[in-house]
């Protein structure tokens, strides 16, 4: 019997959620691959940054959040924002009845899936191969007597507060690969200020990889662990590059929307996306920034109380 869900006419309406304007490329790759939904997304910016607060505060901010719009008829709820989802995910699937999902679960997924990739194994045995054509020339016996191959290393950058949860260790140990996380304070408030490719971030990004890559030095695998980092990824690259540690790099936005598209059931509906959004600060600033999360321009976004 096949397992596959039977098309629906409804179109599902799903719920974003972030604590500003990063939840925004989440978005992004939902309307790219479940382009038939209908989205509500909030952007809790009058009480960003998350990356910085506690758990418990964390947590009564997305609580809020989620019920705000589990009220305006989400039907799913997608939590964009890596520290909320770290810090938040058991309260708000326990406070909610309807599929929630969070950014960390696809990220792990993802990077276990680069590490088959043979290409991405660890940087020592690329090395090896390179230097010595250790692959090619190694015979049955020189096989047989190796050392079992160590499982991938993944190096997280995200938050102080979700490295200090460490949900990205428990998530990626448990599918098997080791991980170092790097928390990153200083990215979230230069992304913002749109220095995207200043030479001030630049630099910033290099001391941290280089501080990170000294504790995992055998690292080929980089999970952007926040919802700003995607907007970095060709500094990222470009400064992997020049340390000469090239790694396969894993953005959750992209993982999680392909995770909520494989869940939903495919759906007969042909109208074109529809968005509204809420924002609990100064619409006209996440009208400015937003369209570069989001990678082109908001239309109307609504001003929302949601209190302290
Ligand atoms: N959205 C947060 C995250 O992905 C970054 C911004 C914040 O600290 O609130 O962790």
């Amino acid at each position: 019997m096949s397992s596959t869900p039977s098309p629906t006419p409804e179109r599902p309406t799903i719920g974003v959620f972030d604590s500003g304007f990063g939840g925004l490329t989440v978005l992004r790759e939902l309307l790219r691959l479940v382009p038939h939904a209908r989205y509500i997304y909030l952007g809790d910016t009058a009480r960003l940054p998350y990356g910085s607060k506690s758990h418990e505060t964390v947590a009564r901010y997305a609580v809020s959040s989620a019920h705000f719009l589990a009220d305006q008829g989400a039907d799913h709820l997608v939590i964009a924002c890596n520290t909320a989802t770290a810090l938040a995910l058991d309260d708000i699937r326990a406070a909610l009845l309807i599929p929630v999902f969070g950014v960390i679960e696809p990220g792990a997924q993802a990077a276990l899936s680069a590490s088959h990739k043979s290409l991405f194994r660890s940087a020592p045995e690329r090395t090896k191969q390179v230097d010595g054509g250790a692959e090619k020339h190694a015979s049955p016996t020189t096989s047989h007597h190796a050392p079992p191959p160590k499982p991938a290393h993944a190096l997280v950058l995200a938050t102080s507060a979700t490295t200090q949860s460490h949900a990205y260790t428990r998530a990626l140990t448990a599918l098997g690969l080791r991980a170092t996380e790097k928390a990153c304070p200083l990215l979230v408030p230069l992304v913002e200020e749109g220095w995207i490719s200043h030479a001030v971030t630049a630099e910033v990004l290099r001391i941290y990889l280089l501080e990170a890559l000294c504790e995992a030095p055998d690292a080929s695998i980089l999970l952007l662990g926040c919802t700003h980092y995607p907007l970095l990824r060709p500094l990222i690259e470009n400064t992997l590059h020049e340390l000469h540690h090239p790694m396969y790099v894993i953005d959750s936005a992209e993982a999680t929307a392909r995770a909520v598209s494989a869940l939903l059931p495919p759906s007969a509906s042909t109208e074109p996306p529809a968005s509204t959004f809420y924002a609990t600060d100064s619409i006209e600033k996440f009208q400015r920034l937003g369209s570069a999360f989001l990678g082109h321009p908001l239309n109307e976004v609504h001003l929302l109380d949601l209190g302290g």
